[in-house]
């Protein structure tokens, strides 16, 4: 829009010096007052730009801090904490021999334990749930009391070993059955 505008303004100019109609010269106040408007325009258009771009970087730091509990010599935890940093997650790692004690504290079933276990905007994470599932999950605030992944299937977050199984994020807690968050379909090899 701005850019028509300067167009006509030359388009005015050009007809205007070729083409001049007497009694009807355009007065040069009136064209420097159509440039300021012009310069105007483009402005805002810079500085709407610019508050939609600080808008996005507000959003990153809803997803910033993640607590990890983990064991210290755990390899595919300490895999899972770089997919989250690499997903624009700033990543608190506690390392602790004993996992275990977090996971009851934090309410997490027997049945659903896996590895690691993480606290992030309220809710518990247990296991390699992929970042996306977390964004998801602080936008959407379900009354859960967190995510988990099982056990440690094939083809999940840190857990790349070529074999890529399907597995399920299933939310947890808030006394309500499991629900299934989402489904990761796995890939078939052909060998099966
Ligand atoms: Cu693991
Ligand atoms: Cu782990």
């Amino acid at each position: 829009m701005t850019f028509f505008t300067l167009e006509f303004l030359r388009m005015v100019d050009r007809s205007s010096s070729s083409n001049p109609i007497p009694g009807h010269k355009r007065p040069a106040t009136s064209r420097r007052l159509f440039s300021l408007f012009a310069l105007a325009a483009i402005g805002i258009a810079v500085s709407a730009y610019l508050a939609v771009d600080g808008t996005a970087d507000v959003d990153q730091q809803v997803f910033a801090d993640v607590t990890v509990y983990k064991n210290p010599s755990c390899g595919c935890c300490g895999k899972w904490v770089e997919h989250l940093e690499h997903n624009g997650f700033q990543v608190e790692v506690v390392n602790q021999p004993d996992v275990i004690i977090h996971k009851r504290k934090l309410g997490v079933p027997q049945r659903l334990f896996s590895c690691h276990t993480a606290e992030v905007g309220g809710y518990v994470i247990e296991g390699h749930v992929p970042a996306d599932d977390i964004k998801r999950l602080l936008v959407e605030t379900p009354a859960y009391r967190g995510l988990a992944v099982p056990g440690m299937p094939q083809g999940s977050p840190g857990m790349e070993t070529g074999r890529i199984d399907s597995y399920d994020v299933l939310a947890f807690g808030a006394g309500k059955p499991e629900k299934v968050f989402s489904h990761y379909p796995g890939e078939h090899t052909g060998s099966e």
